[in-house]
C-alpha cells in the first residue's frame, strides 16, 4: 500500500473516524489503586512526593475506597505501615495487623470492591529489607514461612488477592501450598514476577517508610539490564501456582510487558510505579507537560504494550476522565 493509492490520514479525518480504528482501549476494568493505611483516626495526611496520594487511616481508607468502588473501578491494593518494627516483621502477619484491619473494613463497607494486598516485610522490618536477615545476607528460604504466613492471615481477614512483592525464589509455591492447606484455595496470586531494583520506587519507599536501613535490594531484585532473566522468573511463577504475572516498573520496561505478553498465557499486570508517578505530576505542577493527557498516554502505552492490568496511583483521576468522555 503506497501513496497516493493508500492515504492513512483518511482514517483520521474525525472524532468518529479515530475511535472506529482505535487498536487499544483504556477501560476501568483495568485499573487497580494503590492506598496506604496507617493507625489513627481521621487521617488523612498528604504524602509531599505523590501528590494527590494520602497516608489514611481505616475510616479515611474505607470512604477512599467506596470512590474507588463509585467510579466503578474493580479493585485496590493495600500497603500498610505499622506502629511498630521489628527483625522478623511480625506485624506483618500480626491477626490484628494495620492491613488485617483495613482489609475487614473494607470489604464490611464495600464488599464487592476486590481486595488485593501487597506481600512483602520490608514495611515491617526495622531494616528495612524484603526478608529476614542473617549478618549482611537476606536470607531466603526461612523469610519464606512468614511470607506465607502474612499470606494467609490477609486472606482469613477477607483479601480477596495476595500479591507477593519480595522477589524470594519458591515464595509462590510456599504461598500456593499453605494458603490451600488452610481452606484457601478460592485466593488467587498476582505475582511481582519481574520486579526491577528500580531508583523509581524512591516515592513509595518515602510513604511507606521501607527504604532499606543498610545495603540495597539488588540481591533479589532484578536487574535493569535484564529481559530473559524476566522469562524466567515469569516462566516459574506459572509452574508455581500464579495466577496474574506482574511487570514492574511499568514505563522503562515496556518491551518486558511486550515480551511476557507474547510468551505467558496467563493475564499480566503492570506496576506504574511511584516514580512514574511523581514525575508526571511534578512536571504538571510546574506547568511543562498537560498532566492528565500525558497520564492517558501513559496508561495506554502500557495496555498497547500488552498489559491487562495497570496498578496506579493515577487509576481515580484516569477513571473521571474515562467516565467524561462517555
Ligand atoms: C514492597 C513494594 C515496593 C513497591 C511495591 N511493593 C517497594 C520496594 O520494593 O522497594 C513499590 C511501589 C511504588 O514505587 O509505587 N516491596
Amino acid at each position: 500500500m503506497l501513496f497516493p493509492d493508500y492515504r492513512p490520514r483518511r482514517m483520521r479525518q474525525s472524532d468518529a473516524l479515530r475511535r472506529m480504528i482505535q487498536e487499544t482501549t483504556l477501560t476501568v476494568n483495568d485499573l487497580i489503586q494503590p492506598f496506604f493505611v496507617v493507625q489513627g483516626k481521621g487521617v488523612r495526611e498528604p504524602i509531599p512526593s505523590m501528590e494527590g496520594q494520602y497516608h489514611l487511616s481505616i475510616d479515611e481508607l474505607t470512604k477512599s475506597a467506596k470512590e474507588v468502588y463509585d467510579l466503578g473501578i474493580p479493585a485496590i491494593i493495600l500497603f500498610g505501615l505499622p506502629e511498630k518494627k521489628d527483625p522478623l516483621g511480625t506485624q506483618a502477619y500480626a491477626k490484628n495487623g494495620i492491613v488485617q484491619q483495613a482489609i475487614k473494613a473494607v470489604k464490611n463497607k464495600v464488599p464487592e470492591l476486590v481486595v488485593i494486598t501487597d506481600v512483602c516485610l520490608c514495611q515491617y522490618t526495622d531494616h528495612g529489607h524484603c526478608g529476614i536477615v542473617s549478618g549482611k545476607q537476606i536470607d531466603n528460604d526461612s523469610t519464606l514461612d512468614l511470607l506465607a504466613q502474612m499470606a494467609l492471615s490477609h486472606a482469613k481477614a477477607g483479601a480477596d488477592m495476595v500479591a507477593p512483592s519480595d522477589m524470594m525464589d519458591g515464595r509462590v509455591t510456599e504461598i500456593r501450598g499453605f494458603l490451600d492447606e488452610n481452606e484457601c484455595s478460592h485466593i488467587p496470586i498476582m505475582s511481582y514476577s519481574a520486579k526491577y531494583c528500580s531508583a523509581f520506587y524512591g516515592p513509595f519507599r518515602e510513604a511507606a517508610h521501607s527504604a532499606p536501613q543498610f545495603g540495597d535490594r539488588r540481591t533479589y531484585q532484578m536487574d535493569p539490564a535484564n529481559s530473559i532473566e524476566a522469562i524466567r522468573e515469569a516462566t516459574m511463577d506459572v509452574e508455581e501456582g500464579a495466577d496474574i504475572i506482574m511487570v514492574k516498573p511499568a514505563l522503562p520496561y515496556l518491551d518486558i510487558i511486550y515480551r511476557i505478553r507474547q510468551e505467558i498465557d496467563l493475564p499480566v499486570a503492570a506496576y506504574n510505579v511511584s516514580g512514574e508517578y511523581a514525575m508526571i505530576k511534578a512536571a504538571d505542577k510546574l506547568g511543562w507537560i498537560d498532566g492528565n493527557r500525558v497520564m492517558m498516554e501513559t496508561l495506554i502505552s502500557i495496555k498497547r504494550a500488552g498489559a491487562d492490568l495497570i496498578l496506579t496511583y493515577f487509576a481515580m483521576d484516569a477513571a473521571k476522565v474515562l467516565r467524561n468522555r462517555t
